[in-house]
């Protein structure tokens, strides 16, 4: 794997074998070994121009288990605020000797700039830009099902006929946008429910079933219902109810989640607006998964920077992989 910029164009068997590396790290994690010597020597840079904590310090931890470097930078006080450019600021931590680049940024495509530019040679990993894409978030959601559902016995396994329903705001969400389409290359049926005006326009191209109730998709029994975060800071009032309506009709309650099917899991990918698109009971329930899928980011991880810096290198894009 050269470089990790979308889920659209992982095959089914690159997405297995990143869920199964993954598991390895778990067991490593389970078995109490800190460290890795793997990445000794290899310098893993996270540039992050966006805010984080879960997916940077995962990054961070990922890198450091694998014995790796790790070099942060944030574009809060940094020479981005004097208007550096992208290549410039990319180009200037290559020289101190990246390996991999994690990059976070608000716009989208981004990650496959950089990526394809020629500024760096180091492999690149896209940690969410924009409203486009969020694929590590979506392998370890990916990872979260397979484990609750498989157990121990997951490797090598997809996620065929399985139901997810992700509810909120699709429109601003690229981790909506990245478990579409890694959770449907994995077998799983997919249902988004959102309001009408939180609709992206192109969805009619995507592979799923598209419903505005919440409490019709909860009827179904899905597997997994995935609570997505209002993007309240990407939001315009045109496009959002009051938070009293959105929470009254797509919010996930107690009295939703004594609806869920038996067996049913209850995912977010953080950080969540607690009492908006998630009530603390739910958040807080045994059927929850929040910080399970936390947990697993970091196995998650840690198998993406060992495929890209350790693993056979096998061409420059998935996209390539896929449509050929
Ligand atoms: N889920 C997620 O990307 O969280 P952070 O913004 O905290 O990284």
């Amino acid at each position: 794997m050269r470089n990790l910029l979308d889920t659209a164009s992982l095959t089914r068997a690159d997405a297995i074998r990143i869920l199964d590396v993954a598991e390895d790290m778990a067991d490593t994690q389970q078995r109490e070994i800190k460290k890795l010597p793997t990445l000794r020597g290899k310098t893993v840079v996270n540039l992050f121009f966006e805010d984080s904590t879960r997916t940077r310090i995962s990054f961070e931890a990922a890198a450091k288990r694998l014995s790796a470097d790790v070099i942060n930078f944030s574009a809060k006080g940094s020479s981005v605020s004097k208007g550096e450019s992208l290549q410039d600021t990319a180009q200037t931590l290559q020289a101190m000797g990246a390996d991999a680049v994690v990059i976070r940024h608000g716009a989208s495509g981004a990650p496959r700039t950089l990526a394809s530019s020629g500024w760096i040679t180091a492999g690149v990993v896209n940690a969410g830009d924009g409203t486009h894409e969020h694929p590590t978030q979506a392998l370890l959601d990916a990872f979260t099902i397979r484990k609750r559902r498989f157990g121990g016995d997951s490797r090598g396994r997809g996620l065929d006929g399985l139901r997810v329903t992700i509810v909120g705001d699709v429109l601003h969400s690229r981790v909506a946008r990245s478990n579409v389409w890694l959770l449907t290359t994995l077998g799983a049926s997919v249902t988004l429910v959102s309001p009408p005006t939180l609709v992206p326009q192109d969805v009619s191209g995507w592979p799923v079933t598209i419903r505005y109730d919440l409490d019709e998709a909860i009827a179904h029994e899905p597997d997994a219902l995935m609570v997505l975060r209002i993007q309240l800071e990407r939001m315009s009032a045109a496009y959002f109810p009051t938070e009293r309506e959105y929470s009254r009709r797509w919010g996930l309650d107690a009295e939703r989640l004594a609806a869920l099917a038996p067996g049913s899991m209850v995912m977010h990918p953080g950080p969540m607006n607690r009492g908006l698109e998630i009530s603390a009971d739910a958040a807080d329930s045994p059927r929850s998964t929040v910080l399970e899928q936390v947990a697993n980011g970091v196995s998650v991880r840690m198998a993406v920077l060992y495929l890209l810096l350790a693993g056979e290198r096998t061409g420059d894009d998935h996209r390539e992989t896929k449509d050929d």
